[in-house]
């Protein structure tokens, strides 16, 4: 069987269409296990894996840990926060002495761009980017392409719109390349000062107005407004944010056909999605985080197939 084309997974950018089905396929088989009563299979046994996480996460640092685990894989985990970081240790220095009990990978988040791509450049490890600053979530995209392809039946042809802050969104970004490997028409939705101009070079509509936009979709990814990286004000208040471009069950049910609604998470209820919306029988929240587990095992299992 041919493996990936990739070495680590830093970004979609290292992927390219038929590694994408190769993950789908794998986890496909992954999620069958999950779904049995002994979730356990010993494919990573012997294989070191340190999650060393720089930013807060829930998501994402729980669903590699229960990848990892279910993969048999023995696990350890990293918060920047109670490490030696705090006493002024660099990244590298920090990994290198991970590295030294005997690591084979490294899943990371960070909170700078590259900083995944930085380190694949400085230690022997495979690395996992589990998003860095507002570049690149590829295992969040892979996990989000494969709930519409499960949901919809292929991702191909299908029209997605990402609603919100696409400007600081690692999320959006990853989504963008993943869906247009995949052959779905994209579109991004939000303020003008949300939205990069450098967009429309990655093929993508554009779209200020949400009701044009969710008329026009057939899955709607709302994201959340990342305040912790906003060092100026992009909208006059949240308030306003929220009566342009949050989603609530009244605009919903005014749409002539049935979308998916989608969110990575964390939700901010009430701000860019409604609680009502988000328990609805239209969105696929939880089958987004029950997916991730199955992704990140798929992504898992094929690097440590890879030869160094
Ligand atoms: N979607 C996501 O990355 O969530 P966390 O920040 O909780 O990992």
């Amino acid at each position: 069987m041919a493996g990936l084309s990739t070495r680590h997974l830093l970004g979609i950018k290292d992927l390219n269409p038929a590694d994408i089905q190769l993950i789908f396929e794998t986890a496909d088989n992954f999620k069958t296990v999950l779904n049995r009563p002994i979730k356990k299979v010993p494919s990573l046994r012997d294989v070191t894996i340190a999650n060393i996480f720089f930013e807060n996460s829930t998501r994402t640092r729980l669903s590699f840990e229960l990848a990892e685990k279910r993969l048999s894989a023995d696990v350890v985990n990293f918060a920047a926060s109670s490490s030696s970081v705090s006493k002024g240790e660099t990244l590298i220095d920090t990994v290198n002495n991970i590295l030294a009990m005997k690591v084979d990978m490294v899943v990371m988040r960070h909170p700078y761009a590259g900083a995944g791509i930085f380190l694949s450049k400085h230690v022997k490890a495979q690395i996992v980017n589990a998003g860095d600053g507002a570049h690149e979530h590829p295992t969040q995209a892979l996990l989000d392409a494969f709930s519409i392809r499960e949901k919809l039946g292929d991702v191909a042809g299908k029209k997605v719109v990402i609603v919100g802050d696409i400007l600081h969104s690692r999320v959006a970004l990853s989504n963008i390349l993943c869906l247009k490997h995949l052959g779905a028409e994209v579109m991004v939705c939000g303020p003008t000062t949300l939205i990069p101009k450098y967009i429309g070079s990655l093929g993508v509509k554009v779209e200020h107005n949400l009701m044009k936009a969710l008329n026009w979709c057939d899955v709607a990814n709302m994201l959340r407004i990342q305040l912790e990286r906003q060092d100026i004000k992009y909208f006059p208040s949240l308030r306003e944010y929220t009566m342009l471009y949050g989603l609530n069950k009244q605009i919903l049910d005014s749409l002539d056909k049935e979308i998916i609604v989608m969110h990575p998470g964390p939700i901010n209820r009430g701000v860019e999605i409604t609680s009502d919306v988000a328990d609805s029988k239209q969105s696929i929240i939880l089958d987004q985080v029950e997916n991730g587990v199955a992704i990140r095992m798929a992504v898992l299992f094929l690097l440590a197939g890879q030869t160094p």
